[in-house]
């Protein structure tokens, strides 16, 4: 029998006992033994829960438990998710975690106190969801340089600008339907600001790279400034607006993040990703561009990724399987001379103003009395000299 623990009777939580529940028979077959979840970790009772018997308050009773070899670790946060995973891993105990912002802040430690004894840390569902993409870096692509990762790694804002451009409508209307509907929280700063695809692009640049790359330290820019003239403009002139995390890596091992909103092209598969769907882009030097797609956030999507790893650290029993990355900085890029075109949006009467700012420009129309146009390429350090006061909003062109 393999013993589980999950730590966390939250949304995600729950999904895991459900899919190794609904899927025992599988679950057990790949695992080579059957899966059984003996302990739930949780401050809450959960009174007529068909698993109250199991949920303990006490996670010594679980650390202590030489039965237990694998925890699933769904709390989220970096304060006793960290202390009870790393007491877990000290013991010898696997964990299988969809904590993105643990992972972003401390996976590298994590990953090296399982390496010293003799377990494993997984995380696939810390980025993407239920797509396998983590796995896909560290087992298909491994054999290829990767220079550059892309993706539209929030469900939630992905929702939002989906429907801006679909109704014509508002953010702070569609950031309410979003709400209304369950797909943005009632606190939704940390995925319209743009946090959470940072720390989910760490996660992803710590693997291109091989060394840590600090989400606090990702130049981040949410969606709030989008307006619906921007994407009526924007969609005029054959593009979609997706928030994007981007890194790239250079030939010096140089890293460069980013979390900002895009102008894409509706020719490329990233514009192609509606609503609260996911898809990360990978470009390799010898293989070139693949896209991974699906659900990124949602309860059993989510549990299912988690529950992947119950099975892989079930079979490798005490190897660590992902290459992981070490806790030394990343070198970080030096962008002030990258350039980029911008998507410009000013009042139609302060368009002429507004570019005679650039050095090239071309107009893409008006909508609602506003003006957008393209300018030429421009480094990062001009656009930051630049006077902005009749801009009301620059987006990068994707490219
Ligand atoms: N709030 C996140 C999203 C959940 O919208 O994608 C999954 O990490």
């Amino acid at each position: 029998m393999i013993h589980v623990a999950v730590f966390g009777y939250g949304t995600v939580g729950k999904g895991v006992v459900e899919v190794i529940d609904r899927n025992n028979d599988i679950v057990s077959a790949a695992s080579g033994d059957k899966v059984s979840v003996k302990y739930i970790l949780d401050l809450l009772d959960f009174p007529g829960d068909p698993n109250e018997a199991k949920i303990v308050h006490d996670v010594n009773v679980i650390i202590s438990d030489p039965e237990v070899s694998i925890i699933c670790e769904t709390m989220g946060g970096t304060g006793a998710a960290y202390k009870f995973t790393k007491a877990a891993l000290e013991q010898g105990k696997s964990v299988c975690s969809s904590n993105k912002e643990l992972v972003a802040k401390h996976g590298a430690e994590l990953m090296k106190v399982a390496k010293e004894h003799g377990c494993t840390y997984l995380f696939e569902a810390s980025v993407g969801g239920g797509i396998p993409v983590l796995r896909t870096l560290t087992t298909a692509l491994t054999a290829e340089r990767i220079t550059r990762i892309a993706g539209i790694l929030n469900g939630t804002t992905n929702f939002i600008l989906t429907k801006m451009e679909e109704e014509g409508a508002g953010f702070d209307e569609t950031l309410k339907t979003a709400q209304e509907l369950g797909y943005a929280e009632s606190d939704p700063t940390a995925d319209i600001e743009g946090h959470d695809t940072a720390r989910k692009i760490s996660i992803l640049s710590d693997i291109m790279s091989g060394h840590f790359v600090d989400s606090d330290n990702v130049p981040t820019e949410g969606i709030t400034k989008i307006d619906k003239s921007d994407i009526a403009l924007a969609s005029g002139a054959g593009f979609k607006i997706r928030l994007l995390g981007i890194g790239d890596r250079y030939d010096d091992d140089s890293v460069r993040t980013m979390v900002a909103p895009f102008l894409i092209e509706k020719g490329h598969p990233l514009a192609g990703v509606c609503d609260v769907f996911n898809a990360i882009f990978v470009t390799g030097n010898i293989l070139g561009d693949t896209m991974y797609y699906g659900k990124g956030a949602g309860k059993l999507a989510t549990a299912s990724a988690v529950v992947a790893d119950v099975i892989d650290a079930a079979r490798k029993g005490s190897s660590t399987m992902y290459c992981g990355w070490d806790e030394t900085p990343v070198k970080a890029a030096d962008s002030s001379s990258a350039k980029s075109r911008y998507f410009v949006r000013v009042s139609e009467a302060d368009a002429a103003k507004a570019k005679a700012l650039f050095e090239a420009s071309t107009d893409i129309g008006v909508s609602d009395g506003k003006a957008g146009f393209i300018t030429g390429p421009v480094s990062d350090s001009a656009v930051e000299g630049l006077d902005k006061s009749v801009i009301e909003n620059m987006i990068r062109i994707y490219e």
